[in-house]
């Protein structure tokens, strides 16, 4: 009926099939295709049942989102529901792969629903900061129940086949051929003579124990750290408690305004652009798609302590089986100790099964022996961050591993050409910058050096997403992206506690905006002697003019690294990792400011957020204009998941276009003014300040 909407009839019953790729998006070319497909249809006298089904990858992966920044055009998913809704002939979505958002609310629309066992069906809508708009709060509590569905719209998971059949979201799940087993089930509920079985016509079901009696007040404290500042989680509770207390009608409509409540806010446009930017991350415009990649078979990690052994379970959590090595017997025993005592405590939390556990384990093997890993497609180094040993591991790597081997290295903030021109195959060596924990944490910075080869870097790349990971791609520099401008945003939370401040106060009002945790939290938490240890090496170089702080390294020479020796920052109880403020800090930080003649004033949260923030744009506007990373939504990507910056303000960049660069401009010249160098306006920032854009914009 259009390009994207066919139909067909086989034998009595009218399939209509959605044929939109890549994912089925219920654009309007869709949405019009549908709603024509049904009519004629309902006209089409010797059709007594409609299947409607989606070709390709999946069933439907919901609403356009592209579309939510321009005016809607009907018919809209919800008057396509209502069609179905009228029409006088049972409709059967057949469903295979994802069916999530506007498409699960499609689903729920029909009379019945099938699945395929690679079903998975989900209200992925408060990931963007929204809640369903098309009927899914309302039809879902109806059809399974207030606690499950609220588990469902709050959790944002796809829920698989098998589940989705035993809370009710599925009729029935249909092994072979979908399309032919969704016609036979169209059949049958003709020749059974099966009513009409609209889901906005039953009741919504009441919560049952263990969610009754006060299924919304849990719901709301189960969110709540989580979802803190947040528009949609409390939005989409509040649209499911409206299931039980208002008439349907009304609750529909309620459930669109929360919808564009929703959609409109800064909160929504920020989660969608993190959402683009994430899969544009992916995109290198030298490098196209079709380039040659290596095949990654097996893996190698040297060096298995923190972040060795958390990149091995990486691997084997993705299937890929891997070899570590490590200095001696012992330092081997002790990292595969590591590996075993995370994936028990994954079994202990209910997150992966003991056999899971086992079969990964079974995909990890320690050798102290380089000719155990010389068949290794890609190796990654992780030893201690020392330029010598790691140029003496490459050394060695290049000698042993067969000449395709992709050489990668872990480091934070190493120079990486220096590090691949020791080998004979520079082309063949990146950066693969893992975040710790390295199994938890979704960001890997792929460090492109100057001889990086376009295999290389697509098969890197590549091997990211395998892994479950956000590869982001970015140049060679210290600290690369991420930590060059966490260096930044530390740097000016120093400042703040010279002048006035006490880090209790700063951390709070990051975590305020939104951070999971303030600045001194995360350095207790990471480990105080390892930034420490980089200051020393930079000691030499330092510009003796810079402004700079020396309370971090006052700190560390009390011998407080932070939570791991009980004391940092902050002072931890033994055993305990909640920070207390400690007096012995604040002494301290009041004498750094008398010895360096800084009069302590009262410095309020406002400040300390801009000073922070805006210390982070700058450095993230000089590090795009460099070249360093490829656009502004990758800078957005990193921050977001590699250092927790709240994604419903989507990352340092999107943010700054929210403020404006000529605000952020003036401050900048301001701090620059009091702080020198560290705030020389960055050339973009002053661009875009004067042509009134935004990094985002042109
Ligand atoms: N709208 C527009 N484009 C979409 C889209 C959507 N709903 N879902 C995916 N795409 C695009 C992606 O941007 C990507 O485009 P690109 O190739 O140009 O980069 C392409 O489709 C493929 O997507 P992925 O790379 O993510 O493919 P995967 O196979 O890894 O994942 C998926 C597929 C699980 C469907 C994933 O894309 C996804 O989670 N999509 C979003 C689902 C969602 O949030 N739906 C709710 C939308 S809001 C809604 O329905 C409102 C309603 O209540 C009214
Ligand atoms: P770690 O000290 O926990 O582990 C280093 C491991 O390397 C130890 O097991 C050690 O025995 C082993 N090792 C040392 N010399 C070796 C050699 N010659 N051959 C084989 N193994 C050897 O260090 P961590 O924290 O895991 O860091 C490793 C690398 O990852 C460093 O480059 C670091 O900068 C980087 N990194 C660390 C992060 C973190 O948060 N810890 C985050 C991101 C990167």
């Amino acid at each position: 009926m259009t390009d994207v909407v066919r139909y067909e009839r086989r034998g009595a019953t009218g399939v209509i099939t959605i044929d939109n790729p890549p994912v089925n998006a219920l654009g309007i070319p869709v949405r019009k295709g549908v709603f024509a497909c049904l009519d004629r249809a309902e006209g089409d006298a010797d059709v007594t049942a409609l299947v409607l089904i989606g070709a390709g990858r999946c069933f439907s992966a919901g609403a356009d989102i592209r579309e939510f920044s321009r005016p809607p055009e009907p018919p809209t998913v919800r008057e396509v529901i209502e069609k179905i809704r009228d029409c006088p002939k049972p409709v059967i979505a057949a469903i295979h792969e994802t069916a999530l958002g506007g498409g699960l609310e499609l689903a729920l629309g029909c009379d019945y629903r099938i699945g395929a066992p690679s079903a998975r069906v989900g209200l992925p809508e408060v990931k963007l900061g929204l809640v369903p708009g098309a009927g899914g709060t309302q039809r879902l509590p109806r059809l399974i129940g207030v606690g499950p569905a609220l588990r469902v719209i709050l959790g944002g998971e796809p829920v698989p086949a098998a589940e989705a059949l035993a809370l009710g979201i599925l009729d029935e799940v249909v092994e072979g051929n979908l399309a032919d087993g969704a016609v036979a089930f169209a059949e049958r509920v003709v020749a059974e003579g099966r009513p009409a079985h609209r889901t906005r016509d039953l009741e919504a079901k009441p919560p049952k124990a263990p969610d009754a009696p006060d299924v919304f007040d849990r719901a709301r404290k189960g969110i709540g750290r989580r979802a803190r500042g947040l528009i949609a989680p409390d939005l989409c509770i509040e649209s499911v408690e409206n299931a039980l207390r208002l008439p349907f009608d009304e609750a529909m409509r309620k459930e669109r305004e929360f919808f564009v409540r929703c959609r409109e806010s800064d909160q929504s446009k920020a989660q969608r652009h993190v959402f683009f930017a994430e899969r544009q991350a992916a995109r290198i415009p030298d490098v196209p798609a079709d380039t040659a990649v290596i095949s990654i078979r097996r893996a190698a990690v040297i060096g298995c302590g923190t972040m060795g052994a958390g990149i091995a379970i990486t691997f084997a959590n993705a299937g890929i089986p891997v070899h570590v090595l490590d200095v001696s017997r012992e330092a081997l025993d002790a990292g595969l100790g590591l590996i075993r005592k995370t994936y028990a405590a994954g079994v202990s939390r209910g997150r992966i099964s003991e056999a899971d556990r086992e079969a990964r384990m079974d995909l990890i093997t320690g050798t102290a022996d380089y000719a155990g890993i010389r068949d290794a497609d890609i190796v990654i180094e992780a030893v201690f961050e020392e330029m010598d040993l790691k140029k003496k591991v490459f050394q060695t790597l290049d000698r042993v591993c067969k000449a395709d081997t992709i050489l990668a290295t872990n480091t934070s903030s190493l120079d990486v050409n220096e590090i691949a021109v020791t080998t004979a195959r520079p082309e063949k060596v990146m950066g693969t910058h893992f975040f710790s924990p390295a199994h938890v944490m979704r960001l890997m910075e792929n460090v492109r050096g100057e001889k990086t080869s376009k295999e290389t870097v697509a098969s890197v790349m590549g091997l990211s997403r395998r892994l479950g990971k956000i590869g982001v791609l970015v140049g060679v520099c210290d600290g690369f992206v991420g930590n060059r401008m966490y260096h930044a945003y530390t740097r000016e939370a120093n400042f703040l506690l010279e002048e006035g401040a006490l880090p209790q106060q700063v951390d709070k009002a990051i975590y305020d905006f939104g951070f999971p945790m303030g600045p001194f939290t995360t350095g207790d938490l990471a480990g105080l002697d390892v930034g420490w240890r980089i200051r020393q090496r930079r000691a030499k170089t330092r510009d003796p003019d810079e402004r700079y702080s020396p309370i971090a390294d006052r700190i560390c020479e009390m011998g407080r690294f932070g939570q791991k020796t009980g004391a940092g920052w902050y002072r931890y109880e033994k055993g305990g990792r909640t920070p207390i403020p400690d007096p012995e800090i604040e002494k301290l930080i009041v004498g750094v400011s008398d010895e360096l003649g800084i009069q302590r004033r009262e410095i309020g949260d406002r400040e300390i957020l801009e000073r922070c923030l805006y210390a982070l744009i700058n450095e993230g506007a000089k590090i795009l204009d460099e070249g360093l990373a490829l656009r502004a939504g990758d800078i957005d990507v990193i921050w977001i998941y590699g250092y927790g910056f709240p994604v419903h303000r989507g990352g340092p960049l999107f943010h700054a276009d929210t403020v404006g660069a000529n605000v952020i401009l003036d401050a900048v010249r301001r701090l620059h003014g009091t702080h020198g160098a560290a705030f020389k306006p960055a050339p973009l920032l002053e661009r875009l300040a004067r042509e009134g854009r935004g990094f985002h914009q042109g």
